[in-house]
């Protein structure tokens, strides 16, 4: 007999699934979660407390943030009807992955790996089959792999730069699968395109099977939760289908915008030091005679020891003079890595002196 409680009604696919967590850092050095390091300036902070002050809380917001997505559409240069907010790009994850799975085919999701581990979770959340085609050893994309493994996908996510490897997966190599796969939705992750000016694959007349995801949370504005993703007015209009109505508050809708707009040099000041931050960060861990550092694309760095206990003994030597980073030993194909997120000059003096250098 089947389970009388109510249990039985549980999706089954959660059952083999773990929570998505992160427990919070109270480290001075918080060099695990990808965030930019800068924080915004006083006179910054307090402008925004002016535009806080001023909101309606009483009120509901507009219904898809049409004020931001306004400004969205400037600095890209398209359409804002073709702009959809989520809260973080992880739900736009979901909403595409809602939206692209449930038809009569079934279509499976490709990603390489390693990457952003969320495309998988809420992949598998909803049941989707997720095909995941192993990066080669220096961390690219395995063509053959990728080609192979598209035949019949709905979807495939492609962050640019990656993470966890801060690598930049070759364009050409990308326009040519989505060129040659018409039937599956390319989703360009550009979560940390900021600190590698010049890449983004973005373009207002691409292909219609190519859609932009972005955030905010990665260039000083992790504590909004806004993403957002730039499709197709079909496929915009079947994500905002998905959507929950107002889903980003008018708090964050309004920070969001004077950050971008009259503090846009700030923002983009913050970068340009983080930026160079990362090539003191590749500098100071290249003296390690035993750390193999690889190429760095975003405000991330990813580094090899010989093996995991030696990983785990530069981990633990950081943690000790308070810099917090990921291990990512037990990730696929990252055996003996560490994950490093670039820090202020502050953060990185305590990590010089934490190794020793
Ligand atoms: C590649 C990539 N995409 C998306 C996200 C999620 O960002 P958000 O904070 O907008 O949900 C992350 C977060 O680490 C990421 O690494």
């Amino acid at each position: 007999m089947s389970d009388p409680t109510w249990r039985r009604h549980l999706r089954p696919t959660l059952a083999a699934l773990s929570i998505y967590d992160v427990a919070p850092s109270r480290a001075p050095s918080r060099l695990h979660a990808n965030e930019c390091p800068e924080p915004w300036p006083l006179e910054v902070r307090e402008a925004i407390a002016g535009v806080v002050r001023e909101l309606e809380l009483n009120r509901y917001p507009h219904t898809s943030g049409q004020t931001l997505r306004r400004v969205l559409g400037e600095r890209h240069g398209c359409d804002p009807d073709r702009i959809v907010l989520g809260n973080g790009s992880d739900e736009i994850i979901s909403m595409l992955l809602t939206a692209l799975s449930g038809g009569p085919e079934a279509g499976h999701l490709v990603i390489p790996s390693p990457t952003f581990v969320l495309y998988a979770h809420a992949a598998r959340v909803l049941g989707v089959d997720v095909r995941a085609v192993p990066l080669t050893d220096a961390l690219e994309l395995d063509e053959a792999a990728m080609r192979g493994a598209l035949d019949g996908a709905a979807i495939c996510f492609l962050a640019r730069p990656n993470n966890p490897t801060s690598s930049l997966w070759d364009a050409e190599l990308i326009h040519a699968l989505v060129r040659d796969h018409p039937d599956t939705v390319f989703v360009i992750d550009e979560a940390y395109a900021d600190y590698n000016p010049g890449c983004s694959l973005f373009n207002p007349d691409g292909p219609d099977n190519q859609v932009h995801m972005a955030t905010l949370s990665k260039i000083g504005l992790a504590a909004l939760r806004v993403g957002y993703c730039i499709a197709t007015p079909e496929l915009a209009r079947a994500l905002n289908k998905v959507r929950h109505p107002y889903n980003v508050s008018q708090t964050s809708i309004a920070i969001a915008e004077i950050a971008l707009t009259r503090f846009a040099d700030v923002q983009a000041q913050m970068i340009a030091t983080t930026i160079a931050n990362r090539g003191r960060l590749v500098e100071l861990l290249r003296r390690l005679p035993d750390a193999e550092v690889f190429p760095a694309h975003g405000n991330l760095v990813l580094v090899r020891f010989p093996d995991d206990a030696r990983a785990h003994e530069v981990r633990d030597r950081l943690a000790a003079v308070g810099v917090h980073v990921k291990d990512v030993t037990g990730v696929p194909m990252l055996g003996g890595c560490l994950r490093i997120s670039v820090g202020t000059d502050e953060d990185l003096d305590r990590l010089a002196s934490g190794l020793g250098l």
